[in-house]
């Protein structure tokens, strides 16, 4: 199994390790050196490092850790990769005394594994860790390009990516019109996708992902099918690999995967706290505002007046280390602020009221897992597809899609705390998802068939 070395790739990618481990199966993780994991929490897992072993290797110096240029490491190792992936994968098939190797698992973004595995006759199933609306929406942007969605101009586009400065956008109808084409979406859920068609950046490796996704052995995503039924029906249409879907939280946490340390010293404070009082707020581990964000939303929850628990990671607030930019006495008596938190046990605390989200998937399904409703403020790439889908699909959140503007925080802080119908809607979907793990039920069914593919190869 090879993940891509980003937190919100290595958790399913864990998880799907340890559940089918828990089914019979060996595993073998490959993984760069750059995010290494604790494998010390997995004494049941072979480990090999690959890819970035030469510490001389200067393309892998000074990357950026932080917000979307995070990825630049990516587009790197797909273009360079392909020759080491291959000298791995030959030891592995050509050791004796071990099992036979089965399959190779990688995340859908290593596109260039496929040609590998292609040249050794292994089959490649893929983990997909964003939905499957994601994946039809960026199979499409090449044609959404080509329709004109990318290119409004400058002066209306280049400010709401900038910095997520959604302040400054001017009065432009367009950004609010439906795609025609994906009625559910706004003009600028596209956009705020971040990139477009292209031939050597995110564009290229979503084009690269999406067809090499298609020509794998199957695909793994971490979902249910009553949450994406129509999206399921779609893609199993288009695409002949079978598709898989299994929410993962609902079968192993993330803690042995968090590249981060879990602060847990919160959490007799949260047990003393009344049922469905907290706002938990998190925006995931590579998103990050500037300073003057950073301040309107302290001043949203203040006025909220609600009593929260905030992650704020070192590094979230550009050009601060951690919380130098908030105001004296913050954030006194009503919250707790740390760097890092269990956050599926946080979000299954019964004192938890909402997520205040980045609507990372990960972060969406686990939110979903538990039945607590969402406030989200999405960043890039599918964050922005997910906020529309909690909001306007699903009705389990609202979406601040006008960025950080103080009131309007504090509006959605207190309607999703006070709003008892989008409570009972997000039990209703956390019902249905703990149905479909019952036996005969879709999540349950998709993990059986999964384990008989895999041992047909
Ligand atoms: C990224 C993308 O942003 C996301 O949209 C994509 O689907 C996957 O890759 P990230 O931004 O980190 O991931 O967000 P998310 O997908 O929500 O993953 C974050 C993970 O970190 C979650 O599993 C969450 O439980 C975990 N986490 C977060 C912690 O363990 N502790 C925290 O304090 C915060």
């Amino acid at each position: 199994m090879f993940p891509l070395p980003y937190q919100g790739h290595v958790n399913p990618m864990f998880q799907l390790a340890n559940l089918l481990y828990s089914k019979g199966f060996s595993i073998t993780i490959f993984h760069t050196n750059f995010n290494k994991p604790k494998t010390s929490n997995y004494p049941h897992f072979t480990f090999r490092f690959i890819l970035d072993n030469d510490p001389h290797d200067e393309r892998y110096a000074n990357l950026p850790l932080q917000g979307m240029g995070a990825f630049s490491r990516i587009i790197l190792f797909n273009k360079c990769g392909a020759d080491q992936l291959r000298h791995q994968l030959e030891l592995e098939l050509s050791a004796k005394d071990e099992p036979p190797v089965s399959c190779l698992i990688t995340d859908a973004s290593w596109h260039f594994a496929q040609s590998v595995a292609d040249c050794l006759n292994l089959p490649r199933l893929v983990l997909r860790t964003s939905s499957l609306f994601c994946f039809l929406i960026y199979a499409s942007i090449p044609f959404l390009d080509d329709l004109g969605y990318f290119n409004l101009s400058d002066n209306t586009a280049t400010p709401l990516l900038d910095g997520l400065g959604y302040n400054n956008v001017p009065d432009d109808k367009r950004l609010e019109e439906q795609v025609a084409e994906f009625p559910v979406l706004k003009v600028k859920d596209v956009i705020k996708i971040g990139f477009k068609k292209d031939n050597d950046g995110m564009g290229d490796i979503i084009s690269n992902m999406v067809k090499q996704t298609k020509a794998s052995s199957g695909i793994i995503w971490n979902s249910f099918k009553e949450l994406e039924q129509l999206q399921l029906e779609t893609i199993r249409r288009d695409i002949p690999a079978p598709c898989f879907l299994i929410p993962f939280a609902k079968h192993f946490t993330t803690a042995s995967s968090s590249l981060l340390d879990q602060d847990r010293s919160f959490l007799p404070w949260l047990d003393q706290q009344p049922r469905n009082s907290i706002v938990y707020i998190s925006f995931g581990s590579v998103a990050q505002v500037e300073e003057k964000h950073f301040v309107e939303m302290v001043h949203g929850l203040v006025d909220s007046k609600q009593s929260f628990l905030w992650v704020v990671r070192p590094g979230f607030v550009s050009g601060s280390t951690w919380l130098e930019p908030l105001p004296d006495g913050f954030p006194g008596e009503r919250g707790r602020i740390v760097k890092w938190a269990p956050q599926q046990e946080v979000l299954g605390h019964e004192a938890i009221g909402a997520f205040w989200t980045h609507s990372g998937w990960n972060s969406t399904v686990e939110s979903v897992c538990e039945g607590v409703p969402m406030i989200c403020s999405p960043f890039w790439g599918d964050q922005p597809l997910d906020a529309r889908y909690v909001s306007d699909v699903w009705k389990v959140g609202v979406y601040l899609e006008n960025g950080w503007k103080r009131e309007e925080i504090t509006n959605a802080i207190r309607r999703v705390m006070a709003d008892e119908e989008m409570r009972e809607k997000s039990r209703g979907l956390k019902q249905k998802l703990d149905a479909s793990l019952i036996e005969g039920g879709s999540s349950y069914e998709s993990v059986e068939s999964l384990v008989d593919y895999i041992s047909s190869f």
